[in-house]
């Protein structure tokens, strides 16, 4: 009687998981001829092509196990949302002469309704590129690759991937509407240079919650265009802290507009939230309605720093003053150096002769030496104790800061930038 009863509860079981598994159609890459330890590029190029035609919703299923990848650029549109879950340890090829110039290891790009997920990890194996990363002072280095491009995505999540030891950025988010990432952790060792954590541009809504991020460079950096971003319950450290900007470099730039950071935890980072404007560039940038609230900075060197003067490597005004002088000053016949229109920032300026002919300087910019230069260094963090409220005409802060470590700490209640007109203030 048993046996005989159990027949149709058993026939009715395969019916409702057929029944499930047509609702989402999986395509395992195992199926494809992926295996562990082999480069799976081919196989989880295919499965995502059989997927994303899939009319009903599809999962990409890559199992536990290590697996070789060489580049990946996955695009949609596809037909119906979309989800690859990620088990197994990823890893890019250690040399990146290998990659051939892509600027992005792993790309996914043009999809709505796109999900990324599993408790996978995506090792770039950055080590060998890093010692020879000189970008710096380098401007026309190799491109290096980032471990993670997601662009032009729509309504979509990554969520519980971890990022590790990128050759350069770990994440870029570009053109995006409506992403949101969730349990990610993202490392690399405070020494690996340029490994910033996720830089957004030119996206709007764009959410990130309870994550790690530790890095050598910036946490979570804003670029041009970026709206609507939202940041809670992130804790970031080792690196460079959470940053706007740097701003002000590239013409055309489009405002920043609603960041709010929200019970974030700082810990061993340079900065804990900077600003960071390019000098001398005659273009106007915007951040409006910035909010800053239950941060927590331990060990934090400057927690605060609004760095108008943000100029690595000499690459700004006096630097190129001084190189177009020197170049003059040796040319055997008269000689002119020209600033054209536009407005820059100078800090100091010490030209000397004897030169070879006569020289003539014709400035037709505008030049301006920094009104404060302690303003213009951002916060002294010594002076910024207890609630103290910094104003000018164009932007305003409270902070709040209460001594944590032995070294610089403290943590802000809130923070607010209503409206920060980075090219107005400079010149005020
Ligand atoms: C954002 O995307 C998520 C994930 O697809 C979706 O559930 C949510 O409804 C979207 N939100 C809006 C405002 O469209
Ligand atoms: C905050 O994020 C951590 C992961 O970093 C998570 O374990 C914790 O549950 C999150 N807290 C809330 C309230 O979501
Ligand atoms: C706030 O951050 C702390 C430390 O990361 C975490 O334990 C807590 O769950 C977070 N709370 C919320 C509401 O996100």
């Amino acid at each position: 009687m048993d046996t005989k009863l159990s027949v149709p509860i058993f026939t009715l079981f395969l019916f409702l998981a057929s029944y499930v598994r047509a609702q989402t159609k999986v395509f395992d890459v195992t199926k494809y001829g992926a295996r562990p330890n082999t480069d799976i590029s081919n196989a989880l190029t295919n499965a995502w092509k059989d997927a994303c035609g899939s009319t009903t919703s599809s999962k990409v299923l890559v199992p536990k196990g290590t697996y070789m990848l060489n580049k990946l650029d996955l695009k949609g549109p596809c037909r119906a949302p979309i989800n690859i879950h990620v088990d197994g340890n990823i890893l890019a090829p250690k040399d990146p002469k290998l990659l051939n110039g892509v600027d992005q290891w792993v790309k996914f790009g043009y999809i709505n309704f796109f999900t990324l997920s599993g408790g996978g990890t995506f090792d770039g194996q950055g080590e060998m590129t890093w010692k020879q990363n000189d970008c710096g002072p380098n401007k026309n280095c190799h491109i290096i690759p980032m471990n993670f491009g997601f662009a032009f995505l729509s309504n979509s999540i990554i969520h519980g991937i971890t990022s590790k030891d990128s050759k350069y950025f770990h994440v870029n988010v570009l053109g995006c509407n409506n992403l949101t990432f969730i349990n990610m952790n993202i490392n690399a060792p405070a020494t690996s240079p340029n490994t910033d954590g996720i830089h957004i541009g030119r996206s709007t809504q764009v959410h990130i919650y309870n994550s790690n991020i530790g890095t050598g460079d910036d946490c979570i950096s804003l670029g041009d265009g970026s709206k609507q971003i939202h940041v809670q319950n992130v804790t970031c450290g080792p690196g460079h802290g959470i940053s706007v900007g740097s701003l002000g470099k590239y013409p055309n730039e489009e405002p920043i507009e609603g960041f709010v950071v929200k019970n974030c935890t700082l810990k061993n980072t340079d900065n804990g939230v900077r600003i960071k404007t390019w000098p001398g560039t005659p273009i106007i940038s915007s951040v409006s309605n910035m909010h800053f609230e239950d941060i927590i900075m331990v060990n934090v060197r400057n927690p605060i720093i609004i760095d108008q003067q943000y100029c690595p490597w000499n690459q700004c005004t006096k630097q190129a003053l001084t190189n177009a002088w020197k170049d003059a000053c040796r040319s055997t016949t008269s000689s002119k150096v020209v600033v054209p229109k536009g407005t820059y920032m100078l800090n100091k300026l010490d030209l000397k002769g004897p030169c070879k002919a006569p020289i003539n300087v014709q400035v037709d910019g505008n030049i301006l030496a920094p009104k404060d230069p302690k303003l213009l260094n951002g916060v002294d963090q010594s002076k910024n104790k207890d609630g103290k409220c910094y104003k000018s005409s164009n932007w305003r802060f409270s902070a709040n800061f209460h001594a944590l470590g032995a070294a610089a700490g403290g943590a802000i209640a809130i923070m607010e930038f209503s409206s920060l007109s980075l090219r107005a203030l400079e010149a005020s």
